[in-house]
């Protein structure tokens, strides 16, 4: 029987987040725009190590995993990495976080695998606009990739959108469109200010979002049917089959509910997306450690949690980048 991993505020951690790789094939402009080194590969961790991290966290009561990178499709041979997860006990949720890219030619066998579903990162419909904001034209690859996810059946899809003024703002309406005429699931994202976007200035709330869809398109309905871990809180247009969510770190802090942490592809275990605290389990793992002193080590990061972030003070992580981490 699992037991539960409690932090000092009495949240239960149960997501886990696993960056399998610090490569992207792209460049957003709001998360991978440095030069800075990338891992050298003995310094990731191995399918195994993860596998074992993974099963120790399950033991403790994690039981949902999503994997992230960089982007994690790029790492080869992926599906290995899901099928050992998905044979863990207590693991009942594998997901994505993807730009989509690669979809076209991998969603059926990342399926075949065991994920259950994907998050996709989609910030523009204009072509240009998508190589200026991702550094690279492949705006048809996503769009072809989305659809692959769907024949797949990695469901439920949503869609993440970074907004940014005077840069994507001008599109918000055509995305809620989407869930409207194509039942996406949409979600609107603040962006975050971390290293390689320091300042975030750019961020469009997301009460003025929602504001702006409601004035155009009507009421926004709560609605909770969207399965998912995380922070967005959902609603729907009017007779609407998708949904539309709302992720707002910087207005609307949500750690309150928070329940994750995050492995970062070399293997240090992060309680906070925004702080820069890490637990080595990579050198416990390669020193020999036994499964009590990782639990321990697990343990201990749920302890260090933070009760919230500090934004709002301008204290933001300055270590690693998003494209490190993997949101
Ligand atoms: P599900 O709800 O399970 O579908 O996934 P998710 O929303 O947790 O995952 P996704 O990778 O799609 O993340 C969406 C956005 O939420 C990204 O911008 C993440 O950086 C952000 N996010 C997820 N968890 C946290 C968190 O703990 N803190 C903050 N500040 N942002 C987070
Ligand atoms: N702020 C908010 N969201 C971000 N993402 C990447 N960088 C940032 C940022 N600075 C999002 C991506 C992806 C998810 C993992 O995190 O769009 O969908
Ligand atoms: Fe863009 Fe994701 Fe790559 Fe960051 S990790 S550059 S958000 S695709």
């Amino acid at each position: 029987m699992a037991q539960q991993l409690l932090d000092k505020f009495q949240r239960n951690i149960e997501y886990m987040r696993i960056s399998v790789t610090d490569n992207c094939n792209l460049r957003c402009v709001y998360c991978n725009t440095s030069t800075k080194q990338h891992l050298n590969h003995v310094d990731v961790l191995s399918y195994e190590e993860i596998a074992r991290v993974v099963r120790i966290a399950a033991h403790m009561g994690v039981h949902s995993i999503r994997l992230t990178g960089g982007e994690p499709t790029v790492r080869p041979h992926i599906e290995k990495l899901i099928e050992m997860l998905r044979s863990i006990e207590g693991i009942n949720d594998i997901s994505m976080t993807t730009n989509a890219i690669r979809l076209t030619e991998m969603a059926q066998s990342l399926k075949k695998a065991g994920l259950n579903r994907v998050n996709i990162s989609l910030d523009t419909f204009k072509a240009e606009r998508y190589t200026q904001m991702c550094g690279f034209n492949r705006i048809t690859d996503v769009l072809q990739g989305i659809e692959a996810a769907k024949q797949a059946g990695l469901n439920p899809l949503k869609i993440n959108t970074v907004v940014l003024r005077g840069v994507n703002d001008d599109e918000v309406l055509d995305f809620a469109r989407k869930s409207f005429t194509d039942g996406w699931n949409v979600r609107y994202i603040e962006e975050m200010p971390l290293v390689d976007n320091p300042n975030g200035h750019k961020m469009v709330s997301i009460c003025e979002i929602r504001e702006s869809i409601e004035n155009n398109l009507g009421y926004l309905e709560p609605c909770y049917t969207s399965k998912g871990c995380g922070p967005a809180k959902y609603f729907r247009l009017s007779g609407s089959r998708g949904s539309i969510g709302f992720i707002g770190p910087v207005t609307d802090c949500f750690c309150e509910k928070c329940n994750r942490f995050r492995l970062t592809a070399d293997g240090k275990l992060r309680p906070c997306l925004l702080y820069d605290d890490e637990v080595d389990l990579r050198q416990a793992l390669r020193g020999g450690a036994s499964d009590v002193e990782l639990e321990s080590l697990i343990q201990q990061t749920a302890i260090m949690k933070h009760e919230k972030h500090q934004l709002a003070d301008n204290i933001a992580p300055h270590g690693r980048s998003m494209r490190q981490i993997g949101g």
